[in-house]
């Protein structure tokens, strides 16, 4: 086999960071008609981290993205991606804040939102820049405090989403090189938009010149359907990304799915035929953290050494849009908190 020299990113750093504050299945029960019993059984879910007062997703973001760039040994990136669905605010972009507060005014930056796929689709958005030649290094962080548009009355929300943060960094590098991201498979279906949704907030309420339902500035997910589609999406998409890598199901050490559910990421093993010990999972422990999803689980895996060099891992991801996103990467030797 020839070596291949095309230019790719290179993942050569990554952080993760979580709110110090635990929410307990029991502590939600307290609150809501609701029970540890259920939640785990239904979800897998133990816990999961949410900001306390005066904490934002900028806060998490800064924190994550600072070890990555530890990890990676330098804070010289010349782009910063902030994947987010709960920017500090509708306006500006959250990623210039970021920037400054790492030491990087100057640099580009700019929000990425496409929800729980959004660490995927900014991992590529990422990889095209270096491809491109318009950066050399990239800092990509997925941050997302998706407490804060949960209804605090709606218990299936309560129970999987929590608040959290993951970055790394990409290097130019070449497509043969350990850690060496792609090819990337992504995707969308705008007919399901309404499955996954916080109604208000956006031009089309505010242009509408209809009253503000204080219910519609909520998050409101329509379970089963979004439980059915993440399934087959991350089946689909893991299958298509193998296809043009030219790998195979069991040359797959680690599968690292978006963390929403253990039962579904049991049903994509069980779709894929791969036992489910090859998935990483961290959802017990910090529930859905929407972008900063992938990012928390690679994170924690290398740090348990669950994830060694070497390994071959498959990263697969789905959420609201409804929009999806597959990469693969073979694991580089990393520096990890
Ligand atoms: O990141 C991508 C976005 N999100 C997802 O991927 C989430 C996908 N969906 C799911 O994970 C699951 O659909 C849920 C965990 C949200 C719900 O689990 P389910 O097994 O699909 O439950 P269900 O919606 O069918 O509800 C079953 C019952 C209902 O009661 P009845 O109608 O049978 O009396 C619900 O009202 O469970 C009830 N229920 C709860 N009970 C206790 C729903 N949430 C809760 C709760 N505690 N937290």
């Amino acid at each position: 086999m020839t070596a291949d020299h095309r230019r790719a990113a290179v993942l050569c750093g990554i952080g993760t960071w979580l709110p110090p504050r635990v929410v307990t299945n029991d502590e939600l029960a307290r609150q809501l008609d609701t029970s540890d019993e259920w939640i785990r059984k239904r979800t897998g879910i133990r816990e999961r981290r949410v900001i306390e007062p005066g904490m934002s997703t900028s806060v998490l973001a800064v924190e994550a993205g600072a070890r990555a760039l530890k990890s990676a040994g330098g804070a010289d990136v010349d782009l910063v991606i902030v994947a987010t669905t709960t920017p500090d605010h509708p306006c500006p972009s959250t990623a210039p804040e970021v920037a400054s507060r790492l030491g990087l005014s100057g640099v580009p930056a700019f929000d990425l939102n496409a929800v729980c796929a959004g660490f995927v689709y900014a991992l590529a958005t990422a990889a095209g820049h270096i491809a491109a030649g318009i950066a050399e290094r990239v800092l990509v962080i997925g941050a997302d405090t998706f407490t804060t548009v949960l209804n605090p009355e709606d218990r299936t929300t309560a129970a999987i989403f929590g608040d959290g943060a993951g970055a790394v960094v990409l290097r130019a590098g070449t497509a043969d090189e350990p850690g060496a991201l792609g090819p990337f498979d992504l995707g969308s279906d705008g007919t399901g938009a309404d499955l996954l949704i916080v109604p208000a907030g956006g031009s089309e309420q505010r242009g509408s010149g209809r009253p503000l339902d204080p219910a519609d500035v909520h998050f409101r997910m329509d379970g089963q359907p979004v439980f059915r589609n993440a399934v087959a999406r991350m089946s689909e998409s893991a299958g298509k990304v193998l296809d043009n890598a030219g790998w195979r199901l069991e040359d797959v050490d680690r599968f690292a799915c978006h963390q929403a559910n253990a039962r579904i990421i049991g049903a994509v093993a069980r779709n894929l035929r791969v036992p489910e010990e090859r998935f990483l999972l961290n959802v017990d422990r910090v529930g859905n953290t929407v972008a900063a999803s992938i990012p928390l689980v690679l994170g924690d895996a290398a740090a348990a050494g669950e994830l060694v060099p070497g390994n071959r891992v498959l990263v697969t991801s789905f959420g609201a849009g409804l929009g999806w996103g597959s990469t693969v990467l073979t694991w580089p030797e990393l520096v990890v908190e």
